[in-house]
């Protein structure tokens, strides 16, 4: 009865603290409020159910342990017709890799391949030619007065870069790039009715969009990773149509899971660099100090602030009870300021050995993170070689979102 009457209190302090958390100021800065969540003791009760985990090393363990799921498409229909979990969206969600948990995960997984070195090398160039392009235009405005960053560079650079991998024509980029960031409402904390309306839009037209592709790269196949992925699942799937389904689900996961994060990393990471005279004169002067520097600003603020698992049996996390199918949100962003992991874990220093799960762990760690990586350190190499010293106009504005960060703008101006 204790246990019971103190969790329903702790539900009560957590809304409040959640409330703060969608407002303006909470958007701009949620990290207050997670330290407060942390204060409350690393696993706490989760407002609309479920639990929070704010400890990093529980937050680790779970991410690579085999006894956490992810909520796949049995638990999806479990919670019930009319929850979101069974908004056409989220069905669909429901159905690819990041959804998908062992055998059939093992198998998804394994016929996507990774992103290898040779195509990191390939994709190398493409993305200097893309990032000095992007820079000669932001130089160029910047000429007349202030420049927005955001749209300039790092919303362009993630969607050209995996425009050319997977050979996309160009003039499809801008509604692509439109449609994830409609989509990803589905994959957020508490999407609303009307969001996951928008989401269900554009996971509808995603789907025709990479329907069609398929199609095409099965009729004029080429030495792209689609083409590769049908020949692959032909070799291992008799039913032709089911082969299909599922170069098409890896087709619109991979667009979705690399555009809107890559944008958001490379913001926060250009306003790390902006915000303090210090650091732009660092990596001038110390630039192998780049590849550290992206690292702790996945740490400091990474893309995404939550991962979701549910339990396979009842288990206690931290001292809070947790029944099977019960779901917990690992607040990774918060994590990554548990002073139990690292020290000062508020201040930025691209000097200190920076550990953080931006990446998730585990079976489900990002496929595209050599990727993210590569567009990230190019172009930071690429901005202090080529700019003198940028400086911030104004703070950003963010979107309305928990769980995927999303800066809004990047309104810059030679210092
Ligand atoms: C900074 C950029 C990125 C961030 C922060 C990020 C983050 C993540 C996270 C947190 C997960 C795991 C979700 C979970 O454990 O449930 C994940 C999975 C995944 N990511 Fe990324 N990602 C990024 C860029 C990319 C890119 C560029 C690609 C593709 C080229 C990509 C493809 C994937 C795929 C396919 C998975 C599913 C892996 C699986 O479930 O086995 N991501 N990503």
């Amino acid at each position: 009865m204790g246990v019971v009457s103190t969790r329903s209190y702790d539900r009560r302090a957590a809304v409040s603290l959640f409330s703060r958390l969608r407002t303006a100021k909470g958007q701009a800065d949620p990290f207050p409020v997670y330290a407060e969540l942390t204060a409350r003791g690393g696993v706490s009760p989760a407002p609309w159910g479920g639990s929070l985990v704010t400890d990093f090393d529980v937050c680790d363990q779970i991410l690579r342990s085999r006894e956490w799921l992810e909520p796949d498409a049995r638990w999806r229909e479990q919670q019930g017709a009319g929850t979101r979990w069974n908004a056409p969206s989220s069905r669909e969600m429901g159905k690819t890799l990041p959804a998908l948990n062992p055998p059939e995960h093992t198998r998804v997984r394994r016929a996507a391949g990774g992103i290898d070195r040779t195509t990191i090398q390939q994709l190398g160039r493409t993305v200097e030619t893309e990032t000095d392009r992007l820079l000669d235009t932001l130089i160029e405005q910047l000429r007349e007065g202030e420049a927005d960053f955001a749209a300039l560079v790092s919303e362009e650079l993630p969607v050209a870069t995996v425009g050319h991998w997977l050979e996309l024509p160009a003039a499809d980029w801008p509604r692509l790039r439109e449609l994830t960031h409609e989509q990803v409402f589905t994959q957020e904390l508490l999407p609303s009715a009307t969001q996951l309306a928008r989401s269900d839009a554009a996971t509808a037209e995603l789907r025709s969009y990479f329907v069609e592709l398929v199609r095409d790269r099965r009729a004029r196949p080429g030495e792209d990773p689609v083409s590769r992925w049908i020949q692959t699942w032909d070799a291992i799937e008799p039913d032709r149509a089911e082969a299909d389904e599922q170069v098409y689900l890896l087709a619109l996961f991979v667009v979705l899971a690399a555009l809107e994060t890559t944008s958001t990393l490379l913001t926060t990471m250009a306003l790390r660099l902006v915000e303090h005279p210090d650091r732009w004169r660092l990596l001038g002067t110390c630039p192998d100090l780049v590849p550290a520097f992206v690292e702790e600003s996945l740490r400091y603020d990474p893309p995404t602030h939550v991962i979701s698992r549910v339990a396979s049996r009842d288990v206690v996390l931290g001292g809070v009870e947790i029944r099977r199918d019960e779901m917990v949100h690992l607040m990774v962003a918060a994590a990554h300021r548990d002073p139990a992991r690292h020290s000062e874990p508020d201040r930025f220093d691209p000097l200190r050995k920076s550990a953080h799960l931006a990446f998730s762990g585990g079976i489900h760690y990002c496929l595209g993170a050599p990727l993210a990586r590569l567009e990230a350190q190019t172009l930071l190499r690429r901005l202090v070689q080529r700019l003198p010293r940028l400086t911030l106009v104004r703070p950003p504005a963010w979107a309305p979102r928990v769980a995927f960060r999303r800066p809004l703008n990047l309104d810059v101006t030679f210092a």
